[in-house]
């Protein structure tokens, strides 16, 4: 649910999620909140009682959109109405696994100064942010959940055993790689990468992820403990 689906089109089209959807292994609605105003101005939003900056997003156009959106109460099992927002909890690829599992996902995409909260009360069930900074809209985050969500929907990524070993997963950043020329700039590859020894390049890779991890992300490693 967005003020502008034409922000998704590339992104819905292209690359691993546009190979998704041709597939058939996930599809999208888009759908445009001003369709839901009933106005002749198509007004969407409107000042907040009690005064303040900015305009907010108006809950019975929004109600409209998200019945639309195949929204319902109680939510049905593996369905989850989702509201982008910088007051969200964290998406993480943790989010994103669970995510992953369900069959429909209905993604809010704010605008303005916000959404008026009894919208948020009836229909959503989690709010998500993509970090501590604040952006226009909703749109990018929901690109970004849609990019980290549909590449961990099963045969989506072609080697299941390549998402398993993605950067994060197990809160361990991913190992240094290296492909041909085997020289290049005068640096080389680490010569255990050309032995041969499948179990000593796991352990050297292991090895390299754990350093790796204290070092550039102290606080993901301390989690891990
Ligand atoms: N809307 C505006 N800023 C946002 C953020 N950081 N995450 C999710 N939604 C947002």
């Amino acid at each position: 649910m967005t003020l502008f689906p034409e922000l998704f089109g590339p992104v819905l089209q292209s690359s691993l999620v546009g190979k998704a959807v041709e597939k058939g292994l996930v599809s999208f609605e888009l759908i445009q909140i001003r369709d839901f105003a009933t106005d002749k101005h198509r007004t969407v939003d409107d000042t907040p009682y009690g005064g303040g900056e900015g305009m907010l997003l108006k809950p019975d156009v929004l109600y409209r959109a998200w019945e639309k959106a195949g929204g319902k109460r109680p939510a049905p099992e593996k369905t989850a109405t989702i509201l982008l927002s910088p007051q969200g909890e964290h998406f993480t690829q943790a989010t994103a696994r669970e995510l992953s599992t369900y069959e429909h996902l209905i993604l809010v995409c704010g605008h303005y100064e916000g959404v008026d909260e009894r919208f948020i009360e009836l229909c959503v069930d989690r709010e998500v942010s993509i970090g501590d900074y604040v952006l226009t809209g909703g749109e990018l985050p929901a690109l970004v959940l849609i990019d980290g969500i549909t590449r961990l929907v099963p045969g989506v990524v072609g080697n299941e055993q390549s998402v398993a070993r993605d950067s994060l997963e197990d809160d361990l950043l991913k190992y240094p790689q290296y492909t041909r020329p085997r020289e290049f700039q005068g640096l080389g590859v680490p010569e255990i990468l050309l032995s041969g020894d499948h179990g000593a390049i796991a352990r050297w890779r292991l090895a390299e992820s754990r350093a790796r991890t204290s070092r550039k992300r102290p606080d993901l490693f301390k989690r891990r403990g």
